[in-house]
């Protein structure tokens, strides 16, 4: 939730961010501000709405020569997005200027105090405080200056200064929110997360809770939260530039969706051994405590949580443990039951996602095992969690995420054959028999996407004119048409609603009538004929149908008005692909809408507000 850059170095700093600007777009994207310091005073440039307009506004009026700057995309909380709204914000006497990423949950009291001492806000953000609290805190050093300004701070931040003061450097800290610094020849870059850097270098420096760095031109130095200047040691970046670019595709959600029997492949590949064993370098639970566990919790947002409801489904089967299933948000202030012999999954792309974090912290509180699954190498949660799973799905860009999800369902299919295996539950040529399937998903998502892909444009055709859609399935069936529901709500505006298939017929059945459109996800053998048999409930009251299966199910099928046929796999794994023709058409209705696919109103990414 909003993207937050900087440079200090040898070249004109407003190119570099823009650019940066653009890369982290992603995360925000109502309004936008750059600022500068130019003969001794700070340059402000912001504007309400895309950093493309932002972008024009600063080519005509203003070609600054500083070297450095710092910038900022907004996805609105406090405040509307308006131009007094965007970043950056200056101090009342000018001589300060922030941008900032995150909640400042005491933000009333510190205006109420500050407007008490006569200071006059011009905006309705939170991040004003800041501004105001360095010029009320000011002793002539910057660093210590911001030092005492955010220890003022209660919430999450991650904040950029200038000081007109010194026009070669800026000054950074967080807490809560992430921030990355990276330096090369051209001087040193910073930013909210990696994308922003990438192009520029990929050794870099995450900046960890309260500490606070010195940027010039010439590098970084690091003070930890007591002010003691530190070492730190850059980490090495594995994603590369070309993995956060749309290599030809129209949009970033495309490319990603194209990605996925890479991501699964990368997922999963390091994960088996020779001798085809499930095996994960980073998890602390040993085959004991893996025995003496009684329960499991997935705890997720969005996307993560539908590949939780998968992994609830696998994870029983095989491993027979009880999985519960949560929403972060309800589960951190619902006063979950949890203990010792309760392993908390929390999954996140981002690894950034307020609540899940929160859900995190409130589980690791309580004594539990904790894993994540998680793509961003060092975000909070891959750093709080006592074991760390990684999705290799690399950079994700287009906001609904697609490739990620698929890594995440990837990993939750190994959790789920290792915990079985551990508890005696599988046995040798049932496991290799499941890493076979597991190794053989990549050609077969790889088939499905190249055979449907022409079916599946003309069919999103019937979804351009609609103003809703049904998705109904049963277990994992029904796991795929929460996921299926929402790409196609986010993206294309189109309201639908996820229905387990058997649950349509006690109040939502009201809602079908003649022409609406149904899409059954039928791919789960044991239930088909069951899901069948609700098909035919929609049908009677007027619905088309749209039906997705396997080819072994054609027959059967006799009743649909349309059907899509996916690649024949064991049926555990069938929501693997049977996903994949749902997200094509949420794509391609979303474009024949003309949606702006890859940034859908209202949303961002990096979701670090609760
Ligand atoms: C946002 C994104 C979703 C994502 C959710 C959780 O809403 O738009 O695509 O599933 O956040 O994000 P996380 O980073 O925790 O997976």
């Amino acid at each position: 939730m909003c993207g937050i850059v900087g440079y200090a170095g040898v070249n004109r700093a407003v190119p570099y961010l823009l650019d940066g600007l653009e890369k982290l777009e992603y995360r925000g994207y109502d309004s936008a501000g750059i600022a500068v310091v130019e003969n001794g005073a700070l340059r402000i440039t912001k504007t309400r709405g895309r950093i493309s307009f932002l972008a024009s506004l600063v080519a005509s009026e203003h070609q600054s020569p500083a070297t450095v700057g710092i910038g900022h995309t907004r996805w609105a909380t406090h405040g509307k997005p308006s131009d007094a709204n965007a970043h950056p914000h200056q101090s009342g006497s000018g001589r300060f200027c922030v941008v900032h990423n995150g909640i400042i949950e005491n933000y009333l009291q510190l205006k109420a105090a500050l407007q008490a001492d006569g200071v006059v806000f011009r905006s309705e953000t939170d991040t004003e405080v800041i501004a105001h609290l360095l010029d009320k805190n000011w002793d002539g050093d910057f660093v210590s200056t911001v030092r005492k300004a955010t220890g003022q701070l209660e919430g999450a931040y991650a904040i950029c200064v200038l000081c007109s003061d010194f026009p070669d450097r800026i000054v950074c800290t967080r807490w809560g929110s992430p921030l990355v610094l990276g330096t090369c020849d051209a001087g040193t870059f910073i930013g909210s997360d990696v994308t922003a850097i990438l192009q520029h270098t990929s050794d870099v420096y995450y900046l960890d809770g309260h500490e606070t760095a010195l940027v010039t031109k010439d590098g970084a130095v690091f003070y930890d939260k007591t002010g003691a200047a530190i070492e730190k040691q850059p980490t090495r970046i594995a994603w590369n530039l070309a993995a956060a670019q749309k290599g030809g595709y129209e949009h970033f959600m495309l490319k990603e969706i194209m990605e996925q029997p890479q991501a699964f492949a990368d997922t999963v590949s390091p994960r088996i051994s020779a001798d085809k064993r499930i095996v994960f370098e980073d998890f602390h639970l040993t085959d004991d405590d893996i025995r003496a566990l009684r329960r499991v919790a997935i705890v997720a947002c969005g996307s993560a949580y539908h590949a939780g409801a998968v992994g609830k489904y696998v994870m029983e089967k095989l491993a027979r443990l009880p999985v519960e299933i949560d929403i972060a948000s309800e589960f951190r202030y619902r006063d979950p039951v949890l203990d010792a012999q309760t392993l908390v999954i929390v999954i996140s792309q981002s690894g950034e996602t307020a609540d899940t974090l929160a859900a995190l912290r409130l589980a690791n509180g309580r004594g539990c095992k904790t894993l994540c699954i998680v793509n961003v190498v060092s975000s909070s949660i891959a750093n709080e969690g006592s074991s760390v799973i990684y999705t290799h799905a690399g950079p994700e860009i287009a906001v609904a995420t697609t490739k990620a999800y698929c890594a995440q369902v990837a990993v939750l299919y190994l959790i789920a054959g290792y915990l079985a295996e551990k508890r005696g539950l599988l046995s040798e040529e049932a496991r290799r028999a499941y890493v076979a399937e597991l190794e053989a998903l990549p050609a077969k998502i790889s088939e499905t996407l190249s055979q449907c892909d022409a079916q599946i444009q003309e069919l999103s055709q019937m979804f351009i004119p609609l103003e809703h859609a049904y998705f109904i399935g049963r277990n994992l069936d029904y796991a795929c048409a929460m996921e299926a529901s929402l790409k196609l709500k986010e993206i294309s505006y189109i309201h639908s609603e996820a229905y387990a298939a058997g649950e349509l017929k006690h109040g939502t059945i009201s809602l079908i009538e003649q022409g609406t459109l149904v899409v059954a996800l039928a791919a789960c053998d044991d239930v088909f004929s069951k899901t069948m048999s609700n098909i035919k409930e929609v049908k009677a009251r007027g619905a088309r149908v749209l039906a997705v299966s396997t080819a072994g199910h054609t027959d059967a099928m006799g009743e649909v008005d349309f059907r899509l046929l996916i690649p024949a796999t064991d049926p555990l794994f069938a929501v693997t692909l049977e996903v994949l023709p749902m997200q094509l058409l949420s794509y391609y209705t979303a474009r024949s809408r003309g949606c702006d696919i890859d940034k859908p109103r209202n949303l961002a990414k990096s979701v670090t507000v609760e």
